[in-house]
């Protein structure tokens, strides 16, 4: 068993969590986050499958030469043709990992694969010896590993050894084992396995049953070292283990569990909301640690507790994890220094080209707004770079509504040539005004997409607090998501839905 109490934590945002319905991004989009990842010290980031497609490879390629600091890794089936790809786009970095994988289980080497045993023993050994001549650092996983038979998973992890695999990763695919069995399945193959010494044992969860997290734990309590997750737990259906929760419950109890990350916890917010504005997917306001109400106290008797010594109902402190609201109130005639030091003191960074539209954006929010708040500034940092990569911006919406006739609205929209096109529905009222607005968005751009849901919420606090709109819709097979902020909620979604459609034509572009 590894003895040593540090936890490597891997982060798959870029891999397992772009995988979740309506979570795909850009390049652009990856990179930012990969940045910010760095920013947050994560050990290993997992920055997409390179054989997946070309915008895969792009992606892989691009975060691999431009961060230095965390090992990059990408995923690869164990074939030929993809771990090529893998170590091709993975080739600029010398702080690299090649992550090969085979499915295990019988009910994937029935159902998915149509491979018997021997064939994918074959393939795994074959798989991680490939990888090996383009890379020291080679991470196996056995996919679907917790419901694979443990003697014939104990096979397999040998080969993988065998071929130089440096990290066994045992994923719980599909959210199915619970906390004691799965540190048991730890426990049988760190003791039966061979030439375990030098290898480090790691740990993959989904979220099906809601047990990620604790699994995740039970894992590392029988000699997991590493651990896969990723912000917000993002990934294919109910998520994959979150990973602000994960390195906070190690942190928080560190007494009962002795371990440590290097997760630089305070840019765990930070973290968190440039994920949740970037993929749209938002954090539901009783989510552990990053949510809205992680922190919040509503009963009396909570309250009074809390004034006298916040440890009587709080186990960490919102600072802790880069929460770091203050009173602190901006208006109009804050400067462009106060307001570029507040973004700095909630965690975030603009690029230098962003910062001008940003202040100006800030200025603009500022004549309509008396009092600028911190989740105002938050909303108008987050938007600063989508607003760059984006065909389509609203120039003017103006809209009307009765209760016997129905709503009209008129709407000049730009497109990224710099093209103003107006249109409104003067002739035909819709029922209410955001589907008037949302026809209109359609004829301009073309898009029929079909509504799935439809959010608002309140970003800030005051009669005149912004709203935030999240909309989804249905596009091609596939649903997309995408947020609006505004003191006008009939703007909000505007904004919204014009980002939906930014959204699926650079998931285009990318393709
Ligand atoms: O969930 C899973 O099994 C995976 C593997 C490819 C590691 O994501
Ligand atoms: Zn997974």
């Amino acid at each position: 068993m590894n003895d040593s109490r540090e936890i490597i934590i891997f982060d798959t945002t870029l891999r397992d969590g772009e995988q979740a319905p309506g979570c795909s991004m850009t390049i652009g989009e990856k990179l930012k986050i990969a940045h910010s990842l760095k920013e947050l010290n994560v050990d290993v980031i997992e920055a997409g499958f390179a054989a997946a497609s070309p915008g895969d490879f792009d992606a892989v390629s691009t975060i691999a030469s431009e961060i230095d600091g965390p090992t990059i890794c990408s995923l690869a089936r164990c074939n030929e043709s993809d771990i090529e790809k893998a170590n091709e786009a993975l080739k600029p970095n010398k702080n690299r990992r090649i992550h090969v994988f085979v499915a295990t289980s019988e009910i994937h080497l029935k159902h998915k694969l149509n491979m018997a045993k021997d064939e994918v023993l074959k393939a795994a050994f074959e798989g991680v010896k490939m990888a090996k001549s383009f890379c020291e650092n080679v991470e196996f996983s056995p996919e679907d590993a917790s419901r694979t038979d443990h003697g014939f998973l104990t096979e397999v992890v040998d080969a993988a050894i065998e071929a130089g695999a440096t990290t066994i990763n045992v994923p719980d695919t599909v959210g199915y084992t619970i906390p004691y069995e799965f540190g048991e399945l730890f426990n049988h193959l760190i003791k039966n396995c061979t030439n375990t010494e030098n290898v480090i044992f790691s740990v993959h969860c989904h979220d099906d049953l809601g047990l990620s997290v604790a699994n995740s734990l039970a894992a590392v309590e029988s000699g997991a070292r590493q651990i896969e997750c990723t912000i917000n737990g993002i990934g294919e259906r109910a998520g994959n283990t979150s990973l602000e929760e994960v390195c906070m419950a190690i942190k928080t109890r560190e007494e009962y569990f002795d371990f440590q990350t290097s997760i630089d916890s305070t840019k765990l917010y930070p973290t968190s909301r440039l994920v949740s504005s970037i993929t749209g997917m938002h954090v539901p306001r009783n989510k552990a640690i990053v949510g809205d109400n992680a922190f919040a106290h509503e009963a009396g008797i909570h309250q009074h507790g809390m004034l006298r010594d916040s440890s009587t109902y709080e186990i960490m402190k919102p600072q802790d994890v880069g929460i770091a609201r203050s009173n602190l109130v901006l208006g109009k005639h804050s400067g462009r220094h106060a307001f570029l030091d507040r973004i700095n003191d909630l965690g975030f960074a603009l690029e230098k080209d962003e910062i001008d539209p940003a202040f100006e954006e800030f200025k603009k929010l500022a004549d309509r707004k008396k009092e600028i708040f911190d989740t105002d500034i938050e909303a108008i940092v987050l938007n600063a770079d989508i607003a760059n990569m984006s065909r389509w911006s609203l120039l003017d919406l103006e809209t009307s509504s009765g209760s016997s006739w129905g709503s009209t609205a008129s709407l000049k929209l730009k497109d990224s040539d710099d093209k103003i096109i107006e249109r409104d529905n003067h002739d035909d009222p819709a029922s209410g005004p955001i589907e008037a607005v949302f026809n209109i968005i359609s004829d301009i751009t073309g898009y029929a997409l079909e509504l799935v849901n439809f959010e608002i919420h309140s970003v800030s606090v005051g009669d005149d607090a912004q709203g935030e709109v999240t909309v989804t819709v249905g596009y091609d097979g596939q649903n997309y998501r995408g947020n609006g902020v505004s003191t006008d909620i009939i703007e909000s979604g505007a904004l919204a839905y014009l980002e939906v459609i930014n959204r699926i034509e650079r998931n285009q572009a990318k393709h």
